[in-house]
């Protein structure tokens, strides 16, 4: 049997980063059909002001692929930004922008070798790599091109580790790019992924500790490294406390001056989920109402499939819920599993979400922090689109 729960849980107050342009009560009065998500895009100037504040001088090259919406892009272009790009698509998406390709940088380690060609051609000039397939491929496809090759380090304080399918370690880095300047390639810069939304600032000062040990070593060979890229990883606020921005950079500063030989010139981030989860909100509208083998099911108009693959990604990782319900602070709630509108089980989203037990089809749930990797990521799976998308704050 379900619990009724009656006592207040803190699921009963919003949470204080949910964007005060997106309170249920403004959702409320939107004449949109769900599902649609919506962005407000002072939030995102926000999270790039703070990112400036906490590491200036840092060159932010914003990843693409975490939401590539023409206003996101639009919106962090006028700040500044630059970005970073995983494909071809993406640098043709930022060409439609109006925005160069040689102030871009590519970071998928592992690229189309035709990727590789059409980018160099268009004016790209910065590959990433971390093996020896890749540096020959861009020696052949382009030529004398600045290169940086992607540590291995520790991510398993992050809930999206990445670390398996790319880096090199730092003995392979060094013999990398000793290959790359005998390839005639210019051996440019090191990066590392401390894994997407990390929730510990001392990744970041591990993954230094690999770097120093990098750059000392190719000093030897008469290599110095012109770029440090910190990449992302950046976390942002879902329901669980994560270190903030302010608490990072204090690791990374005295990190960068005790560890490394030396500090290259350009230092870079590459951040996509900090500067954009929060910024956004998922309004999902309740198709059904069931109750099975003891449990109470709601039925969404969105699943994970629809842009909330991340839902399936992680265990025990949850977003913030409201919902349009006038009682949804006063009503007893209950605990019910949320699941997407297709013809597959593995749609669920939540399995244990304390929700109103008033709630009925009809209601829509509001899910917050969906500002990265959702839209990113949603198909048309089972004839069902992903949500529309709606922007506020100005452009
Ligand atoms: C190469 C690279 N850079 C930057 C990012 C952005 O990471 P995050 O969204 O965790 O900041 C990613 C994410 O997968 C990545 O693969």
């Amino acid at each position: 049997m379900s619990a009724l729960l009656n006592e207040r849980h803190h699921e009963l107050e919003l949470p204080e980063h949910w964007p005060d342009s997106l309170r249920p009560e403004v959702l409320r009065r939107i004449d949109h059909e769900p599902p649609y998500f919506i962005c407000d895009l002072d939030t995102i100037r926000d999270r790039y002001r703070r990112l400036g504040t906490c590491l200036p001088g840092i060159e932010c090259f914003y990843a693409l692929k975490c939401n590539p919406a023409t206003e996101v892009l639009q919106t962090l272009a006028q700040l500044g930004s630059s970005f970073e790009i995983a494909s071809l698509g993406e640098l043709q998406i930022l060409q439609a922008e109006g925005i160069e390709p040689a102030d871009v940088i590519y970071s998928n380690t592992v690229k189309p070798a035709k990727h590789v060609a059409a980018a160099y051609e268009a004016g790209l000039w910065r590959f990433a790599f971390d093996g020896e397939g890749e540096l020959h491929k861009l020696a052949e496809h382009a030529p004398g091109s600045a290169v940086y090759v992607r540590l291995r380090v520790d991510d398993t304080t992050s809930i999206f580790p990445l670390s398996r399918k790319f880096g090199a370690s730092a003995w392979d880095a060094h013999q990398l790019l000793i290959t790359a300047r005998d390839l005639g390639l210019r051996p440019y810069g090191v990066t590392f992924h401390v894994g997407s939304q990390c929730t510990t600032a001392g990744a970041w000062r591990q993954a230094l500790t690999a770097v120093g040990r990098l750059l000392s070593t190719l000093q030897d060979d008469g290599i110095e490294l012109e770029m440090l890229n910190l990449s992302g990883g950046f976390p942002a606020r879902y329901t669980e406390p994560v270190p903030s921005i302010g608490e990072i950079a204090g690791a990374i500063w005295p990190a960068l001056n005790a560890l490394l030989p030396y500090v290259p010139p350009k230092l870079a981030v590459e951040p996509g989920r900090f500067l954009v989860a929060e910024s956004a909100v998922l309004s999902a509208g309740v198709i059904g109402r069931e109750r099975r083998a003891g449990e109470n099911w709601i039925y969404l108009d969105v699943g994970a499939y629809n842009g909330l693959i991340e839902t399936r990604q992680a265990t025990h990782w949850t977003y913030p819920l409201w919902t349009s319900r006038l009682d949804h602070a006063v009503a007893p709630q209950e605990v019910f599993t949320v699941t997407g509108p297709t013809c597959d089980s593995s749609d669920t989203l939540f399995p244990s979400a304390r929700l109103p037990s008033t709630l009925e089809v009809g209601d829509v749930i509001y899910i917050g922090t969906v500002g990265a990797y959702t839209l990113s990521y949603g198909s048309s799976f089972n004839g069902f689109s992903p949500p529309s998308s709606l922007f506020v704050g100005a452009l």
